[in-house]
């Protein structure tokens, strides 16, 4: 069998989605004890800053029996310029898979071409598939269902919007986008999914969340974009994750972000310590995911 990768959520149909995520529940509650990665290695090459991803992968692997090792690309020559294409070929023949934390998503797409072994999107500008699993695992979580569910999502219409754009698409729930005129999700991305379920983009966070149960947003600004950070707040002036605007979601609504957050800004104190916030938990479930993601493509 051919390998395969991880880039957006698409690459995988709604069955295997729904495997993964009851595999990583299995993994979770600790009746899963297999360590399909015995003897094999993870590379893990980072363009961009990560708490989250890094540790999830890393202890995932040693938790699975692997090794994974952190390659910066600041310490690495493809932060010197040897090409993607020859990166990928050279860590084919060393280790077993590659996630990889980047900037241009057709970097990620050319080195899962050179590859011969999975590679896995550890976020890129235009997506963030593997936080999605744990946003996805958390709201299971919670309501026991993704049928018939509502997400709400607030704020940048950015690489967290449009995997969950994907992932409405694959699973059949209804999303909608309350984001300023500018900072839209990714056109194609956005009518690709349009086709498949019930999808909104509005400039009002209000129709937004009415009766929503999963509420979500992200920075404004994201790695990469520090250089628009005042520009960007000025823009997304009411689109302030508060309380207010939480009580017009469904009373049992949860509400998720992939963190780091900035308190104040994007979300309020408040809420985010609140008893709606289950952010604590889709963290963890970063692990939990990322393991199950590694045993399905890697094991
Ligand atoms: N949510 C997320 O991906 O966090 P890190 O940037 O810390 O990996
Ligand atoms: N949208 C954010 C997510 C960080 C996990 C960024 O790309 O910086």
């Amino acid at each position: 069998m051919s390998k395969r990768d991880f880039l957006s959520i698409p690459d995988f149909t709604a069955d295997e989605l729904h495997s993964l995520l009851d595999l990583a529940g299995r993994m979770k509650s600790g009746a899963y004890r297999e360590r399909p990665l015995t003897g094999k290695t993870l590379a893990m090459v980072f363009a961009k800053s990560s708490t989250r991803t890094r540790v999830s992968f890393e202890v995932g692997t040693l938790q699975l029996g692997g090794h994974a090792l952190f390659l910066s690309s600041r310490d690495i020559q493809l932060g010197r310029g040897e090409p993607i294409r020859d990166t990928a070929r050279v860590l084919s023949r060393m280790v077993d898979g590659i996630m990889i934390r980047t900037f241009a998503h057709a970097d990620v797409e050319e080195l899962a071409r050179f590859a011969t072994i999975p590679v896995i999107n550890g976020l890129t500008d235009l997506l963030h598939p593997c936080q999605i699993l744990a946003d996805l695992l958390t709201t299971l979580e919670a309501f026991g269902t993704l049928k018939g569910k509502t997400v709400a999502w607030i704020g940048d219409g950015n690489n967290m919007c449009n995997s969950w754009l994907n992932a409405a698409g694959v699973l059949g729930f209804e999303l909608r986008v309350a984001c300023p005129q500018g900072y839209e999700p990714d056109r194609g991305i956005f009518e690709r999914n349009a086709a498949l379920t019930s999808l909104l983009v509005t400039g009002d966070p209000e129709e937004a969340v009415a009766g929503a149960h999963v509420v979500t947003t992200d920075v404004w600004a994201s790695m990469g974009q520090e250089a628009e950070a005042a520009q960007r707040a000025e823009a997304f002036q009411g689109y302030l994750v508060d309380e207010a605007l939480m009580r017009r979601a469904d009373p049992k609504a949860i509400f998720l972000h992939c963190l780091p957050a900035h308190r104040g800004e994007e979300v309020t104190e408040a809420v985010l310590e609140g008893p709606q916030s289950r952010v604590w938990d889709e963290a963890e479930n970063r692990l939990h995911v990322q393991k199950a993601l590694m045993a399905m493509l890697m094991g």
